[in-house]
């Protein structure tokens, strides 16, 4: 099933899974048995970071699924990302080893630069996660360039914490930039995809340079309603030419937004607090859609972003 569907990544040929369990907002309390019954339910992968604060309850569900005889370590795929405030060269290590201790496992199958953004660091026995902000609400930046935390992570592949490496919320022209000096290239970039944010010129250019992507936020603006966020964007999984595509496969609307990115080679990370939707988000492999209904979804694109973290610090437009 779609679970085992997988995209190989350029230079380990790691098998990543099409379909993945995203942890952002998967409610602390409940993470631990949510992640132990996604496993149950066939999700291979598991996409966490330093900064959904709930690393320590998803390892507790894995290693629950392991010792259960569920599954064993090597079967699933956990991605974690480093977080703004530990970009340093001295910190990165530091925080994969935190995080590793978090989840209770020895290494990560990926791992990402959450953003290219740099920001002061926050010493995690003072707030961890530390989020954007300093003690005073102040977002502030830090002067590290990208290319000392990308050296660091590629320390930690030798080192064997982690097994591959990538990055997350970049752009064509820092993508190129890391590809003059990495020994090892970024392998994935995982970024904000739907189809009002479609990113056709990233998709060419990640498709060329042969990294794989991961979009996230697949569903669109329904991610954003809990943090009043939404930009006031019409709804997705309500949307008439989403729901007319839906009910001639008999598929949900959810379903079919998922299926038009895996279709279009991209993994995909859905988020659900809840089992049903949880397990329906899984079932994208058994339909098709039509060309025609590839592009008349594709169509609805307004390159409307709605993670961008110019919107709480305009030094931070990354996509400018
Ligand atoms: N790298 C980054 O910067 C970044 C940024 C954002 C997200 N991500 C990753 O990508 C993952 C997915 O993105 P996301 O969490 O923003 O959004 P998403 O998975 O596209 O959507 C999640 C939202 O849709 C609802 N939902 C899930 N399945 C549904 C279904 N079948 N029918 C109706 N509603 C459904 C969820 O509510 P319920 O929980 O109530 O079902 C939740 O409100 C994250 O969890 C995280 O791992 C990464």
């Amino acid at each position: 099933m779609a679970a085992h569907a997988s995209v190989a990544l350029s230079r380990t040929g790691a098998k990543m899974p099409l379909v993945g369990f995203g942890l952002w907002k998967v409610t602390k309390a409940t993470c631990a048995d949510t992640v132990y019954n996604a496993i149950k339910a066939g999700y291979r992968l598991l996409d966490g970071a330093g900064d959904y604060g709930n690393e320590k309850e998803a390892g507790e569900g894995l290693r629950r699924a392991i010792a259960d005889g569920i599954v064993k370590r090597e079967d699933v795929w956990v991605t974690s990302k480093l977080w703004n405030t530990f970009h340093k060269h001295e910190h990165v290590k530091a925080l994969a080893r935190k995080q590793l201790g978090l989840w209770g496992i020895d290494y990560f199958d990926l791992f990402l630069v959450h953003f290219p953004i740099s920001l002061q660091y926050v010493d995690p026995s003072h707030r961890y996660p530390p989020e954007w902000w300093g003690d005073d609400k102040k977002v502030h930046l830090a002067n590290v360039p990208f290319r000392e935390t990308w050296t660091a992570m590629e320390e930690l592949v030798d080192e064997g914490l982690v097994k591959n490496i990538g990055v997350s919320n970049t752009q064509g022209a820092l993508l190129l930039d890391i590809l003059r000096y990495a020994r090892y290239p970024p392998q994935v970039n995982q970024v904000e995809l739907h189809p009002y944010l479609t990113q056709e010129a990233l998709i060419k250019l990640c498709k060329t340079l042969g990294i794989a992507i991961t979009a996230y936020s697949s569903l669109g603006p329904q991610s954003y309603v809990e943090l009043g966020a939404d930009k006031g964007a019409q709804n997705l999984l309500e949307h008439s030419s989403i729901s007319s595509i839906a009910s001639k496969h008999s598929k949900s609307t959810a379903q079919v937004l998922l299926r038009w990115a895996v279709q279009q080679g991209l993994a995909v990370i859905p988020k659900s607090n809840n089992h049903d939707r949880l397990v329906a988000n899984l079932q994208v492999d058994q339909f098709t859609l039509t060309e025609e209904e590839m592009k008349a979804i594709s169509s609805l694109n307004i390159n409307l972003r709605l993670n961008d973290p110019a919107d709480l610090d305009p030094r931070m437009a990354i996509f400018a």
